[in-house]
């Protein structure tokens, strides 16, 4: 680094000008003659000259050291050895600067930190301004939302007017310069789909900005699964009372009848007993299969850990069904692998599971045919189960809501079968509990597959 040269010549002139007067003087009282007195000054001169050149050397290299201190690499102290208090300097320097080094890097570490917290929470959250600009949004929210322009107005990002005026609440001021009115919201709102979810926003204002601008944190919640179950446990109640109401008015009709125009009618009567009975059946039936589901999602969470001779299972299964089987005139076939390993289950719920799909497939089968059971190895430690009948089949639109409690193709044909829409609903959470699967094939005018998949032992 070149040195200035007006530097040069004031440093050279500040150190050589006593030692220049003294000789001068000596020279002019006639204590030393002109010739010693110029080779003195020459030999002072030549020595302070090339001093002064090194301490300012030193003193630049300072100067240039301290400059590159706040650069992004530490710099290498040079060699100071004209200057020895500039040394000292350095050396103080640099311990600042790595001070501040280190400070930097935590609060870094801690904005990343931050960062990395709000990233990590599941819901989406999106920070603005006081004036309702972006600044900060986490994972969950880019996801939602694509990429949110930061110091972009929430419009752009979010376009419902329910949750942006509930922002504008929160941030409006009073004349006071104060906040308005309260430091927290919730607004609920539908995400435009597909697919539509359902939101509840809570908004909340900090107490003052953050370093970053953010005033007021908006988190969505999706409430979408919650609505469904709500709705889903509403029409459960209604379908449930609705399916007991038939059977009950029947019964009340019955017994007023047998009360009054039929007292003395014995053929009527029993006819009605009959009806009675059946009637009284159905609604047995009814609450048997809704005291299981239940029980079953009671413990749905619970995974059964007993070790399943399947092949029993389903043998005891079929001597149950072989009854109604013959008296639909239709054959079942039970084929189970000779080195079929234990599945891993509860007895008594995979017996009600095989129940009710080999009694579907004996209901539905046409007269004259075969169901065929299979269970074999299904790849690496599961067993497949299958119920194969030669029935109807199910439309392809059915086959996503079959396992819905009450779902029927056909409500008028189940009931008279005796069906009370919950069987698949009951299968399907069985198997849930086991960690297992539920697969349905159905060809219309063929015939349908259900087919269980279980996790084997060992
Ligand atoms: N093997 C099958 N063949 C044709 N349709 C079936 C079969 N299994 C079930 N279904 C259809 O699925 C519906 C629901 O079955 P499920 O829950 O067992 O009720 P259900 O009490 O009617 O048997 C039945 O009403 C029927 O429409
Ligand atoms: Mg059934």
């Amino acid at each position: 680094m070149a040195i200035p040269l007006r530097r040069v010549i004031v440093a050279n002139s500040v150190a050589l000008a006593p030692s220049f007067g003294a000789l001068a003087g000596l020279y002019w009282s006639g204590t030393l003659a002109g010739r010693p007195a110029l080779i003195a000054m020459a030999g002072i001169g030549v020595v302070t000259v090339f001093l002064v050149q090194r301490y300012l050397g030193s003193l630049a290299r300072f100067a240039r050291f301290v400059g590159e201190l706040s650069d992004e690499r530490e710099p290498v102290m040079p060699r100071l050895s004209f200057a020895p208090a500039t040394e000292e300097l350095a050396t103080a320097a640099a311990t600042l600067s790595l001070g501040w080094r280190r400070q930097r890097a935590s609060i870094d570490n801690l904005a990343a930190s931050a960062q990395a917290i709000v990233d990590g929470l599941p819901d989406p959250l999106i920070a603005v301004d006081r004036q309702r600009r972006v600044v900060r949004t986490n994972l969950a929210a880019g996801a939602l939302l694509g990429p949110v322009g930061a110091e972009r107005d929430l419009s752009t990002a979010l376009r419902y007017p329910q949750l942006l005026s509930a922002v504008d609440a929160l941030l409006e001021t009073g004349p006071d310069g104060n906040f308005a009115g309260a430091d927290q919201s919730a607004v609920e709102f539908v995400l435009a789909g597909p697919p539509e979810i359902d939101v509840v926003a809570h908004l909340r204002r900090l107490p003052r900005a953050a370093a970053d601008g953010s005033l007021a944190l908006i988190v969505l919640h999706d409430t979408t699964a919650q609505r469904r179950a709500e709705r889903m446990r509403a029409d459960f109640v209604a379908n449930a009372s609705h399916e007991l109401k038939t059977p009950i008015a029947g019964l009340a009709g019955f017994i007023e009848t047998l009360r009054g125009p039929a007292r003395d009618d014995t053929d009527a009567r029993e006819r009605f007993l009959g009806i009675m009975a059946e009637q009284a059946d159905r609604m047995r039936r009814l609450v048997d299969d809704l005291l299981m589901l239940s029980r079953i999602e009671q413990h749905e969470h619970a995974r059964p850990d007993r070790e399943i001779d399947l092949d029993r299972v389903l043998r005891g299964v079929l001597d149950l069904l072989q009854l109604k089987a013959a008296a639909r005139g239709v054959g079942i076939e039970l084929a189970v692998d000779a080195d079929l390993p234990k599945a891993v289950g509860d007895h008594d719920e995979l017996t009600i599971v095989f129940q009710n799909l080999i009694d579907n497939a004996l209901k539905y089968a046409r007269p004259a045919t075969v169901v065929r059971v299979t269970a074999e190895r299904a790849g690496p430690a599961r067993v497949a189960v299958a119920v194969s009948d030669e029935g109807d089949g199910i439309p392809a639109t059915h086959l996503p809501r079959l396992t819905e409690r009450f779902y029927r193709v056909d409500t008028a044909r189940s009931r008279q079968l005796g069906g009370t829409g919950l069987g698949l609903a009951i299968v399907k959470h069985v198997v849930n509990r086991h960690r297992g699967r539920l697969d349905i094939q159905s060809t219309p005018g063929k015939g349908s597959t259900f087919t269980v998949t279980l996790p084997a032992a060992g």
